[in-house]
């Protein structure tokens, strides 16, 4: 488990990366997104995560020019976009992401929807880029286990990374289980729900109890379950409370209200149903 902003979690192919960062997802390219990673940069972050649907990567590079940390202390996540997918169109996607993040290499490149059809030849784009080396680590968004053990049966590289939707409506308990079993990391996005589960009782009275706002209490919660999670936020307070969360400590019964609190409710598609385009 980390124990500051800054500790890395190490993944299967022997990379580390920071287990808490920025999500900048609907935060607006130009002044709104450099400035929220500037701010979470000087304030500590080192792992930031875009993609290229977000159309903010120009914004994603330059905030993190603009901050005081050498670039490759900084954790950088982008995405290859559904109509991105298959071989030729992800090699092409990835330069268009450099480009636009400003950047020689990239931390982490995931496939962000699992497009039927497709997604095996766009990872054989990524395990090309990965074995040229300039990619860092290559993963998965929005994978069910079938689409993960669809992947792994034609991969050369496994998957280090499987991003989905994970918050105390939706624990994800099986793909969890069976990422876990294969040393694949799982990283929670949405993890405060878009901010629509901050009045449950259950994280309120936890949060009173110790002087903590509901999404520190919901962050801690992703820490001690060795989720990696990356709240987004442009409000410079709120960059700063969410990564205050580590000192204090879950119990383990407090942690057992907040695993039961689980709905199956999703704010996004469920990855059997999206719409592909
Ligand atoms: N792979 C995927 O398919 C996928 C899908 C969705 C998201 N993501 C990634 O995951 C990241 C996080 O998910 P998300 O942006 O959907 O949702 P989220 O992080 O659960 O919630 C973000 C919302 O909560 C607000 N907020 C942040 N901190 C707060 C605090 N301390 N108190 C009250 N409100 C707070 C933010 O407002 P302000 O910004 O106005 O402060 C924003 O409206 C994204 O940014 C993106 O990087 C990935």
């Amino acid at each position: 488990m980390i124990n500051g902003l800054q500790d890395r979690v190490k993944l299967n192919n022997g990379i580390e990366m920071p287990g808490f960062g920025l999500g900048v997802y609907k935060a607006e390219e130009g002044r709104e997104v450099v400035d929220a990673v500037r701010t979470a940069v000087d304030h500590g972050y080192r792992l930031v995560d875009t993609a290229s649907f977000y159309k903010n990567e120009q914004g994603v590079g330059e905030g993190i020019r603009e901050a005081s940390v050498d670039r490759n202390d900084i954790f950088v996540t982008t995405k290859v976009w559904n109509d991105e997918q298959g071989y030729d169109e992800t090699l092409r996607a990835f330069e268009r992401s450099l480009d636009q993040l400003g950047f020689d290499f990239l931390d982490l490149y995931l496939i962000h929807w699992p497009v039927k059809d497709q997604f095996r030849d766009t990872w054989k784009a990524m395990e090309r880029l990965y074995d040229e080396g300039v990619i860092k680590a290559i993963g998965v968004s929005n994978f069910h286990v079938h689409h993960l053990q669809n992947l792994m049966a034609s991969a050369n590289v496994k998957p280090v990374i499987n991003q989905i939707e994970y918050h105390p409506h939706l624990t994800q308990e099986k793909v969890k289980q069976f990422c876990e079993s294969e040393h694949i990391r799982l990283e929670a996005w949405s993890p405060m729900k878009k901010g629509r589960i901050f009045d449950d009782p259950t994280i309120t009275e936890i949060a009173d109890r110790y002087g903590k706002t509901p999404a520190q209490v919901i962050l801690r919660w992703d820490v001690q379950n060795h989720v990696i999670t990356i709240p987004k936020s442009v409000t410079p307070e709120r960059i700063k409370q969410n990564a205050d969360i580590f000192d204090f400590e879950l119990t383990q019964d407090e942690m057992n209200q907040i695993n039961a609190m689980n709905q199956n409710d999703r704010t996004g598609m469920n990855p059997d149903e999206f719409d592909e385009k």
